[in-house]
């Protein structure tokens, strides 16, 4: 009768799963603070892609993790068309074609040696004019390479309106926009760090918002929408269930949540020591995201959970 009544139902289409790729690796490489994550080989990539789509997972959110050397103030590897993403996304496509939706990070931070959303000006600052012109180029190296959707998640303003006409330029009108519409700067981003290899020092409060702040985020929310955001997200998803909700109830554009690396890892890290039953957490936090009112949630549990999902309704 629980099952009857239930106002929430979990579905493996709902969920989206984000994956690393490293350039220049024959073997897959742990993420120690995300265990169970890694960063795949191209090969490696190919293969989770196709058990996510088996699993009934119905997109993947691509990252690149670009040898070291290649890292420099520009974030050049992420505008280059066999840079590790473009190859990634390539490579994903060859396998899967359209049965999975692809999508793709846009940002510069996997790519500059100092580890920012964008490029700095003399003083160290994000400039965040510039930066939009590399968007502008990585969103068309990624269509190039044949992403369905793109997901800038630098949070510098005007992003959605530039990537859109840098899209609609090339004839790239069917490519849409996952807006990062309300990201917070989280603690919760740290095992990020490690995945990506980035060597960010110091934060990124001088664009990401601030957690005590709600109204700011219906701003930017209807930004997005006015400059032709397609779906619209919010990160982290558990500590901002809140703003989730209001955001889901304000607009009629899909929304999606990311249940980011670090809250990952907490379940994993207690689970770990046998402190919370791990497999009733992760489905009781994936529940709670999508009460809140999030369609889609990209999280990094995916083809697992997708899998039990699955067995539950057999
Ligand atoms: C930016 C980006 C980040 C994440 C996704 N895209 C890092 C950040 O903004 O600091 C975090 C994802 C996670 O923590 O799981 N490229």
């Amino acid at each position: 009768m629980r099952r009857m009544v239930a106002e929430t139902r979990l579905d493996p289409a709902d969920l989206i799963l984000p994956a690393f790729v490293r350039e220049g690796v024959s073997e897959p490489v742990p993420i120690g603070a995300m265990p169970g994550v890694v960063q795949h080989t191209r090969d490696t990539l190919r293969r989770a892609a196709v058990e996510a789509l088996e699993a009934g997972v119905s997109g993947i959110m691509l990252f690149g993790v670009p040898e070291d050397a290649k890292k420099d103030g520009l974030g050049t590897a992420g505008t280059d068309p066999d840079g590790i993403l473009q190859v990634a996304i390539r490579d994903v496509r060859a396998e899967v074609g359209d049965e999975l939706v692809i999508m793709s990070d846009l940002c510069l931070d996997e790519y500059t040696d100092h580890g920012h959303c964008g490029v700095l000006d003399e003083d160290g600052r994000v400039d965040n004019d510039a930066t939009l012109e590399r968007y502008a180029e990585m969103a068309q190296v990624q269509a190039d390479a044949g992403v369905h959707v793109v997901g800038p998640s630098g949070m510098m303003d005007g992003q959605v309106g530039v990537v859109r006409d840098a899209l609609d330029t090339i004839g790239k009108e069917d490519v849409a926009i996952l807006a990062y519409t309300a990201k917070y700067s989280s603690a919760f981003y740290g095992p990020f760090r490690e995945a990506v290899g980035s060597s960010l020092k110091g934060d990124r409060k001088t664009y990401q918002q601030d957690p005590a702040n709600l109204r700011e985020s219906m701003r930017e929310l209807a930004l997005d929408l006015e400059e032709g955001a397609d779906m619209v997200m919010v990160k982290p998803a558990g500590p901002y269930l809140d703003v989730l909700a209001k955001v889901a109830e304000a607009v009629d554009v899909p929304v999606a949540a990311y249940q980011i690396s670090g809250e990952y890892a907490m379940v994993e890290a207690a689970a770990e020591k046998g402190w919370i039953d791990r497999d009733k957490a992760i489905m009781e936090t994936l529940t709670g995201i999508r009460r809140a009112g999030a369609q889609m949630i990209l999280t990094y549990w995916a083809t697992e959970a997708a899998r039990k999902l699955g067995s539950a309704r057999r």
